[in-house]
């Protein structure tokens, strides 16, 4: 299998797959960290009933790919002929319908649409020559979803036993400004190392917006697995319609394990339709009851108390501004926010997503750690800042002068 996520989370999704075998006593599969993803291996058994453990649990894939074939890319026909030489008629009957994706990095074909159109008249000719009839395409609902990755003059064949992406959870009714997908406020969390037990503490998100960070994080503190509330293509396939029963009782241990939150979250924003949009999101994730909303700014707004772990992604770069009160300050927003947390939140930890690389000297913070991350096309950092009251300045000065010079004050 090959599950893509996005750059910069290989790593942490390595973890999460190997921690998910683990608990689905799938004690003979292998994984590696690949470019872009994580490859897995196991017995064809034991494969099976991980497809479905993944596509139920994993937060940080974007897919599930069962690997069909694998062999030369160097032409359309090398491609109709890796395609013909699977039993797709053990997958779909003709009465279902497929849709082909390409991706490629380095190839020498000189249209990938072609490339698919090569690879879905393979599937269909299969068909046709064994069942007497062939399967129709559908772009918006396919049954059999297939990907082609053609990497310089190999192709690959895959099986996508997701179907609609894995950030897709199923509880958004609403988005507000900007929003992160879901995977990737995963990342966030597990980048900060925020697993939601109770030694985790207090997690705060003041820009929440649509609520996914918080949203995740209370799904986690109460352990509930991310896929219980959508369908998976895997579920219309040859190869698992014999696994119903496995499904529902893996779906059932999820449900019952769910518990109460072992860790507070606390969601705000500065925007009254964005936190109204954030309930009704968490009411669909089943998870309102675990999360305490507020409006309000983040310039402002008052620490709930203890020491915690901030994670968000402010409106600092590309698409969106602050607003509030201090949005058009003279000293600025980004050194506001990071006084009033020095001030307010001594002793917490604060993750930022941010795409601009000089966030720290704009904020006046020294920071502990940077993970690099893409949100979608936009690179990013996640920056760490300690919030030790008043002793990041001069640490900062240290880290950020330029060379043979001074900053600004
Ligand atoms: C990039 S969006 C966050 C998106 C969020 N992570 C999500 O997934 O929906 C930034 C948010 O900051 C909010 N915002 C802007 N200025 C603010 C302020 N002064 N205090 C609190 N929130 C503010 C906006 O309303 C917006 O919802």
């Amino acid at each position: 299998m090959f599950l893509p996520c996005a750059a910069g989370v290989e790593e942490m999704l390595a973890a999460e797959v190997a921690a998910i075998a683990s608990r689905a006593h799938a004690s003979r599969s292998e994984t590696a960290r690949e470019r872009g993803g994580v490859a897995l291996r196991a017995p064809a058994p034991e494969a099976a009933r991980l497809v479905l453990s993944l596509n139920l649990e994993s937060r940080l894939a974007q897919r599930v790919l069962w690997r069909v074939a694998e062999g030369g890319g160097r032409d359309e026909d090398d491609l109709y002929d890796l395609a013909r030489g699977v039993r797709w008629n053990e997958w779909i009957t003709p009465r279902q319908a497929l849709r082909v994706d390409v991706t490629a990095r380095h190839s020498p074909l000189r249209s990938l649409r072609f490339a698919g159109l090569r690879v879905k008249d393979a599937v269909c000719d299969l068909m046709r020559e064994r069942s007497g009839s062939r399967p129709d395409v559908s772009l918006d609902a396919p049954d059999l979803p297939i990907l082609l990755h053609l990497d310089g003059e190999s192709a690959t064949l895959y099986v996508d036993t997701s179907g609609e992406a894995l950030f897709k959870r199923g509880w958004r009714a609403r988005t507000g400004d900007a929003p992160l997908k879901e995977t990737l406020a995963a990342a966030l969390l597990a980048a900060a190392g925020w697993d939601g037990s109770e030694s985790a503490g207090p997690l705060l998100d003041p820009f929440c917006g649509a609520g996914t960070i918080a949203i995740e994080a209370a799904q986690l503190a109460r352990d509930m697995a991310p896929g219980a509330g959508r369908r998976f293509a895997f579920e219309k396939l040859g190869p698992f319609r014999g696994m119903g029963r496995d499904w529902l009782d893996l779906l059932a241990a999820a449900r019952d394990r769910a518990h109460a939150p072992s860790a507070p979250v606390f969601a705000s924003d500065v925007s009254r339709g964005a936190v109204a949009a954030a309930r009704e999101n968490a009411a669909r994730a089943g998870v309102d009851d675990a999360i305490e909303f507020a409006v309000a700014d983040a310039t402002a707004r008052p620490s709930p108390g203890g020491q915690g772990t901030i994670v968000t992604n402010p409106p600092f770069g590309e698409r969106i501004a602050p607003s509030g009160a201090r949005a058009g300050e003279g000293g600025g927003f980004a050194p506001a926010l990071a006084a009033h947390w020095k001030r307010d939140f001594a002793g917490w930890t604060a993750w930022v997503l941010s795409p601009d690389p000089k966030l720290p000297t704009t904020m006046r913070l020294e920071a502990s750690r940077r993970v690099p991350l893409w949100n979608g096309p936009i690179e990013c950092r996640l920056f760490r800042f300690e919030m030790v009251r008043g002793s990041n300045r001069r640490r900062r000065v240290a880290e950020d002068a330029p060379l043979g010079g001074w900053s600004e004050g």
